[in-house]
């Protein structure tokens, strides 16, 4: 467990109780592996997003960023290989459930509980099971007005692959060479049916993908690069170190265009599991998409007259998993004057907000110098403004949603145009006057926070 308190259980009541996270279509009963975001579960989600793009693109000058489109030519996952090999191998219980598991987590979990995985059963009912059958995740759908004549295509189950097709314009107008990479973020989907453990495994998620191509004699190098990079990205964003592990996969576990790959785990409260990969493609795809279009995709170094098809090294990393991750690591506990208090010891990066401006009294000026200074704060960070409950109510709130600094607005703020600033993680409350306090606030901020 990442910490002794946290369970999996308190962070989805907590997420829906403060509406970060809750059941896509609740009226409808939810539809299975489904979440919808609110208010700050979407402002977590950009946060996590911005430090994304920060470290791609602003802390470095050799990515470019795109966007490309969910629905591309059906080519594309003939060539890819989604097609013919993104399956999941799928078994049926044949006893009173009827369930379908993936064969591959029935077995790891019998490994897993020591038991034998010669013949496998129905872990719901005990019934015997079918033959396991390989199910694509890929959705399918149809463009054009009757299904019939239709063309079938398929929502990406990968940003990656918009990256490959894009390979050659994107060397045209970015005017780069190997090493260079390519930046997404976006919608994938994927036709998962096996229970996602909340949002650690959707129908559909972000993620965030670079490919970075490389001259293929640099390969391994810049493989070892991103794994170290990556693996700080989560810890400068305050997860604790101990949480988090590379772990190699074995050559059975690689995927079909991967020669080398090793995933960032997080030690989730249901355990080790991957929170992003980082492959080898070698020339993987952009030789499968030369070949499917047609179309030269190899590089010709102009200075040597070099011609090769770069080689691919891709962190692929997963909004919601992340999410999940910060959550989980920035779950607490503790008492204040022997109340228990909930809170989120989020990265100030991530908080959903930054600072909430509370006056003491709903009277005696309280809330108009309340209103004024939440609306100065407002123009530099993220802030709220809150008048609603006894003041110790109101901290509680805020905590639970991970807010680094509170404000509050007294009698004394009336007389001498001071406040109190309190720190979510000290509790320390220092008396500093309102001039100047966007400043102060955002000298206390790590740089690039707001
Ligand atoms: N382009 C390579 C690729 O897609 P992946 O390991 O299948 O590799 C990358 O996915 C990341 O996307 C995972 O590490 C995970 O964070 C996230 N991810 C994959 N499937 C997911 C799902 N069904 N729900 C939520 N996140 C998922």
């Amino acid at each position: 467990m990442p910490n002794d308190v946290v369970t999996m259980d308190k962070i989805v009541s907590l997420c829906k109780r403060r509406g970060f996270i809750f059941p896509a279509s609740e009226i409808y009963g939810g539809l299975h592996n489904s979440y919808d975001y609110g208010h700050y579960g979407v402002l977590l989600k950009q946060n996590v997003i911005a430090q994304w793009w920060k470290a791609m693109i602003q802390e470095r000058d050799d990515i470019v960023a795109l966007d490309s489109a969910i629905i591309q030519h059906p080519r594309t996952w003939e060539a890819s290989g989604h097609l013919a090999g993104f399956s999941d191998p799928l078994v049926q219980c044949l006893g009173k459930c009827k369930r379908r598991f993936r064969e591959d987590h029935l077995r790891e979990e019998a490994e897993a509980r020591g038991e034998s995985t010669d013949h496998l059963v129905c872990p719901v009912c005990g019934g015997e099971l079918t033959e396991p059958r390989a199910f694509n995740l890929m959705f399918e759908t149809t463009i054009g007005p009757v299904k019939e004549d239709g063309a079938t295509v398929y929502l990406r189950p990968e940003t990656a692959q918009g990256i490959f097709l894009d390979f050659k314009q994107v060397l045209q107008f970015a005017r780069r060479k190997p090493p260079f990479g390519i930046a997404q973020v976006g919608k994938s989907f994927r036709n998962e049916i096996t229970p996602g453990n909340f949002i650690f495994r959707t129908l559909e998620f972000e993620q965030m993908e670079m490919e970075f191509f490389v001259p293929p004699a640099e390969a391994p190098q810049w493989h070892e690069h991103w794994l170290k990079e990556r693996f700080d990205w989560y810890v400068n964003l305050g997860i604790d170190p101990e949480h988090l592990r590379l772990r190699p996969h074995d050559a059975d576990e690689l995927s079909h265009y991967s020669s080398a790959t090793s995933d960032v785990e997080y030690l989730y409260p249901i355990g080790w599991s991957e929170l992003e990969g980082i492959a080898n493609r070698g020339d993987f795809d952009l030789t499968q998409h030369a070949k499917f279009s047609g179309e030269k995709l190899d590089y010709v170094d102009p200075q040597t007259g070099d011609r090769y098809i770069p080689y691919v090294i891709e962190p692929a990393a997963g909004v919601g998993r992340s999410m999940l991750a910060f959550l989980c690591d920035a779950y607490d506990e503790d008492e204040i004057g022997g109340e228990q208090r909930t809170v989120l010891r989020l990265h100030p990066a991530l908080a959903p907000v930054k600072v909430a401006v509370l006056p003491l009294l709903r009277k005696a000026g309280h809330p108009e110098k309340a209103r004024a200074v939440y609306e100065e704060l407002r123009r530099h960070m993220k802030a709220e403004y809150d008048d609603g409950g006894a003041i110790g109510r109101r901290y509680r709130r805020q905590d639970e949603i991970g807010t680094p600094f509170a404000i509050t607005i007294d009698h004394q703020t009336i007389e001498d145009d001071t406040v109190t600033l309190r720190d979510r993680d000290t509790l320390e409350q220092e008396r500093v006057p309102v001039e100047g306090l966007a400043r102060r606030l955002l000298a206390k901020l790590d740089p690039g926070v707001v």
